[in-house]
């Protein structure tokens, strides 16, 4: 990925849209667009994605990977790296983990979201658009108050306020960091950082039946959980939920 290009918009509905559609019109990889103010943004599962106006961070980059569809998880997991690399720097005393596939999390309270989002065509990718929603100068009382309690920010951590700007170009600097890096030799060292990052290994995963202790991920990003009755079993993006994860062994 070349430099970033970083496309700031007073205010939209939802960034993921403007860059899908910019990729659609053929915008090239490390063309990034952010939101001061966005009045639906879209998260993870169909959710919303609450942001107090003018106070997080709303992005949306554009990736053009060669590779098969079964790895775009792989590129929101590389995300998650990349968010935890920025938050750590700026706030350097928060112990920042990540929740798979690729919530960031300090002290189980979320950071940051990432919505991957792949346009396939003739069983090729043809872009991923990374969302990102990272809380960065929200306070307590900026959020909705039934997630308050399940939500930080930068500023919460550090007792102090940034410039959006300055954290979207940190973000696609490790992101661009990571990325090159896989092109030229794989996404080993990316998931090294993601396991070395997991909040959740041995704990115990409960969902449509499969039960199991969470014990990595797979070569696709998948979530690997060993049960009791069928050994081990792969979970894609998209079929567990962070709730999941319930308790620890
Ligand atoms: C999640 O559910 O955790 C993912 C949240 C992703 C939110 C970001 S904010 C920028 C981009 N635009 C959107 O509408 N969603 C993503």
């Amino acid at each position: 990925m070349s430099r970033d290009r970083l496309i700031i918009v007073e205010e939209a509905p939802s960034t993921q849209d403007i860059a899908y559609e910019m990729a659609l019109r053929g915008a090239t990889e490390g063309v990034a667009v952010m939101a001061l103010r966005q009045t639906s943004g879209r998260g993870r599962l169909g959710r919303l994605w609450s942001s107090p106006a003018g106070k997080n961070l709303a992005l949306s980059l554009i990736l053009r990977p060669s590779c098969d569809p079964g790895s775009a998880p792989l590129y929101g997991l590389m995300a998650a790296v990349a968010t935890i690399e920025t938050v750590q720097s700026y706030c350097p005393e928060a112990v920042v983990q990540v929740k798979w596939p690729n919530d960031v999390i300090v002290s189980d309270k979320k950071i940051a979201g990432i919505l991957p989002q792949a346009h396939v065509s003739d069983r090729t990718i043809e872009f991923v658009i990374i969302g990102l929603g990272l809380n960065v100068n929200s306070t307590r009382d900026d959020f909705p108050e039934e997630i308050a309690g399940n939500v930080t920010s930068m500023a919460i951590l550090s007792g102090r306020n940034f410039s959006l700007e300055e954290i979207a170009h940190s973000f696609l600097n490790q992101m661009n960091r990571l990325y090159d890096h896989s092109r030229k030799d794989g996404f080993q060292s990316a998931l090294e950082i993601w396991n070395s990052k997991w909040a959740h290994r041995g704990h115990h995963v409960n969902r449509d039946g499969i039960q199991g202790t969470a014990v990595g991920i797979n070569e696709t990003g998948a979530l690997l959980i060993m049960t009791r009755n069928h050994g081990l079993v792969n979970l894609s993006s998209g079929e567990v939920n962070i709730q999941d994860i319930e308790t620890k062994h």
